[in-house]
């Protein structure tokens, strides 16, 4: 199974410049997670920090018991052995043919013989439909191949945790859902922890099991997909829909001057751009036929079943809704009984005295149980007591 990998309160900048601060997650072994985010908040940056490429000024970032922010150069180097990257463009050696990049790991790290390198290599081109191509130079191929041998070679090494920074960059819409298809695959094939950086929506929407977004230097949320799937917070809604309308401008965040002057242009009737309406939870990708179950698919419901009645009553009923009845009834979850109970408190309480999240036990407006979730830039800080819970204490993935 992949490594679980623990965040919290970790924080990064550059000299004076802030990028992300008090990020705080739990990636859950074996599943797949992504994280959104406008470009410029620290994405790039937070995976160069979970590999010790950069070092966070606060914070942990715990594998297997190991901090890297704090423990030794020697243990950093070993626990890299853990990580398969993939990067924005492959990151090959333009002069090694695609056999010898794949290898290069191999012969780095380990004291295998060229036989046994030749059949993991092998083995690895296959699994990433390259069979053939090994004798090609980078600059020969095109770049959907390039992702795929750089995937490749982020697995020769049996990675426990394998981090994608943009996989869908200068690829076409079906090579980017091929790729994703691949990395299910993957995962259902070897159980790693997958982290992918991501800006498209596609793929965000369908392929991973949780789903986070940076956004003014914070975590605004980290859990299940279908908390932010069905999330009504703004910047969520204006990324997933990518419009111009909301708190995400051109380079800057916006503020509110600048928000109510391109809104008096929106409701003057000028196209804000993007889709028409991206909302709801589409059905997850899964494994290819015949490729194994996803372990961490498995795994995921039944945690993610445990922390359900703290999620928020769109995300719950979306998650009732993907079990199949029998599932329903294992679980003991009915379809329609969030809504009821919802619409009976909306029935019993005076509306001025109904407890947050509208009667749903520990149910905090949109936000998700504390061990999977910052706070919404610009919104109300945690109440302490009901909102927080001590870090490592709840079931954000374990
Ligand atoms: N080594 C570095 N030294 C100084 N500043 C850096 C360094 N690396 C990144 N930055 C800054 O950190 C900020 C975040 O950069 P990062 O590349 O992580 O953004 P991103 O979210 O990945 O954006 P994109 O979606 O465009 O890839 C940027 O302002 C960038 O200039
Ligand atoms: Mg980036």
């Amino acid at each position: 199974m992949g490594a679980e990998v623990v965040i919290e309160g970790l924080t990064k900048s550059f000299g004076k410049q802030a990028i992300w601060r008090d990020v705080t997650l739990t990636l859950p072994p074996g599943e797949v997670s992504a994280m959104l985010g406008p470009s410029g908040t620290g994405k790039s940056v937070f995976l160069k920090s979970m590999i010790g490429l950069l070092k966070p000024d606060r914070g942990r970032c715990v594998i297997n018991g190991v901090d890297i922010v704090t423990c030794s150069e020697h243990k950093l180097y070993e626990i890299r052995k853990l990580f398969g990257v993939l990067f924005q463009d492959g990151a090959l050696f333009g002069s090694m043919n695609l056999y010898d990049n794949v290898a290069f790991p191999l012969r780095e790290h380990t004291k295998k013989s060229e036989t046994e390198i030749r059949r993991i290599v092998l083995e690895k081109l296959d699994m990433t439909g390259l069979n053939g191509a090994d004798k090609k130079l980078p600059g020969e191929i095109s770049g959907g191949m390039r992702k795929r041998a750089g995937l490749a070679r982020a697995l020769v090494l049996d990675p426990e945790i394998i981090l994608v920074d943009e996989p869908d960059s200068g690829l076409d819409p079906v090579r980017t859902t091929y790729i994703s298809q691949l990395f299910l695959d993957v995962n259902a094939q070897i159980d790693a922890t997958f982290l992918i950086v991501t800006h498209n929506i596609n793929l965000a929407r369908t392929v991973p099991d949780n789903l986070g977004m940076l956004f003014r230097k914070e975590l605004v949320m980290f859990g299940p997909r279908e908390v932010l799937l069905t999330s009504e917070e703004p910047v969520v809604k204006q990324f997933l829909n990518g419009k111009m309308q909301g708190p995400i401008g051109m380079s800057e965040e916006k503020d509110s001057a600048q928000i109510a002057a391109e809104q008096a242009m929106f409701d003057a009737g000028h196209h804000a751009g993007g889709v028409e309406d991206v909302s709801g939870v589409p059905p997850q990708m899964q494994p290819t036929p015949g490729v194994p179950t996803r372990m961490g698919a498995v795994r995921r419901k039944d945690r993610v079943m445990e922390i359900m009645h703290r999620l928020p009553p769109a995300a719950q009923e979306s998650i009732i809704a993907s079990l199949s009845p029998e599932e329903q009834h294992h679980y003991g979850v009915h379809p329609r009984r969030v809504a009821q109970a919802q619409q009976q408190v909306q029935q019993q309480v005076p509306a001025g005295m109904r407890p947050p999240g509208d009667g749903v036990p520990n149910q905090h407006h949109g936000q998700l149980p504390a061990d999977q979730v910052a706070r919404i830039p610009g919104g109300q800080p945690p109440r302490s007591g009901t909102h927080r819970m001590p870090p490592n204490n709840g079931p954000g993935g374990r």
